[in-house]
């Protein structure tokens, strides 16, 4: 019938219709992973984002349908919800501030979501991204493995890519793997980090090595100086990824926050780590073997998320 969704399309929702909301329902539109709605709290944008992407439908040729929406009704039964809606960091604004805002919108999108689509993986970006995840858990009542926060991809694509420059080879054959928090304790690891299966370490100096990985660290700060907003092609990218493991239950072994429960010496704290995502969200929490140094890093990223988690009252 004219205005229901096909039987047997995904559909896939994104809450925030801002600049990396839009950019990853336009990424997951063109790969026709399902149908998208978006939402947001200006009514017009939403909707009219959603008009001007489904008029791009047949000049890239995709039939998904595009729906934009200041309601959840039509995010019902959603396969997959990506939260992106939150708060810039304002002039004369504290972390604290920051953290207190976004905590309030990601509580008020996690209970509407819950209520439209009980049976969906939700999938966090809202920053501080380890803390929302985490908030977000709690406020949906979810299993653990139904919340999952996009950080690891984003930053290892941008250590993908610094080594892409670097080696003047395709990003194709680069996989890297980078754990802890979504900000200034990232924890790049070298040692996992390859191309064409051989590791960086190989390849590159450690003192180069090093310069990529603090660059890495930086990565959304050098583009923030540039831009003056946050970068939001790169990190909608990394989120459509997401969607797509999921819809399509590819198992893809890629870095996430999850929950750990004990995993990495860190209990009920979310945190970025090796994961399989499928459709049934957080499948597996993979351990690899640390250095004492590794995980050091990784150990004093989770203490700043421990203290997020207590200003927001946990
Ligand atoms: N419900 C729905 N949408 C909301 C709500 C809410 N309660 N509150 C804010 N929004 C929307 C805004 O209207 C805006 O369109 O969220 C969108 C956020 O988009 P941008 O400001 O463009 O931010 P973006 O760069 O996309 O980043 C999204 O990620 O980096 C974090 O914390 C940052 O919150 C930001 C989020």
């Amino acid at each position: 019938k004219y205005g229901v969704r096909h039987v047997g399309r995904k559909k896939i929702s994104v809450i925030g219709a801002g600049n990396v909301g839009a950019t990853a329902a336009f990424l997951i539109a063109q790969k026709q992973l399902g149908d998208v709605v978006m939402v947001d709290i200006v009514d017009g944008v939403p909707q009219g984002k959603a008009l001007d992407m489904a008029q791009a439908g047949p000049v890239e040729m995709f039939d998904a349908k595009l729906t934009g929406s200041i309601g959840y009704e039509e995010t019902a039964d959603s396969d997959v919800v990506i939260i992106t809606s939150g708060s810039p960091r304002k002039p004369g604004m504290t972390r604290e501030d920051l953290l207190n805002t976004n905590a309030q919108i990601v509580a008020s999108v996690a209970e509407n979501v819950v209520k439209h689509s009980p049976n969906t993986v939700i999938v966090m970006l809202t920053n501080p991204l380890d803390i929302m995840t985490y908030h977000a858990w709690k406020v949906s009542g979810f299993p653990a493995e139904r919340v999952v926060g996009q950080a690891g991809i984003l930053d290892s694509a941008r250590f993908r890519t610094f080594i892409s420059m670097e080696l003047d080879v395709s990003v194709e054959d680069i996989t890297a793997m980078v754990m802890g928090g979504h900000g200034d304790t990232m924890v790049p690891l070298p040692r996992y980090t390859t191309v064409g299966g051989i590791p960086i370490t190989q390849l590159i100096s450690t003192q180069r090595i090093d310069e990529i990985s603090d660059r890495t660290r930086n990565g959304g700060g050098e583009i923030v100086e540039l831009l003056k907003v946050s970068g939001y092609y790169a990190a909608g990218a990394s989120l459509a990824q997401m969607a797509e493991a999921i819809v399509l239950d590819k198992k893809r072994l890629i870095p996430c926050s999850a929950h750990l429960t004990g995993q990495y010496g860190i209990d009920n704290l979310y945190i970025g780590v090796p994961i399989i995502l499928g459709a049934d969200g957080i499948e597996k929490i993979v351990e690899i073997d640390l250095s004492s140094e590794e995980l050091d890093s990784l150990h004093r990223s989770a203490a700043t998320y421990r203290e997020g988690i207590g200003v927001i009252g946990y």
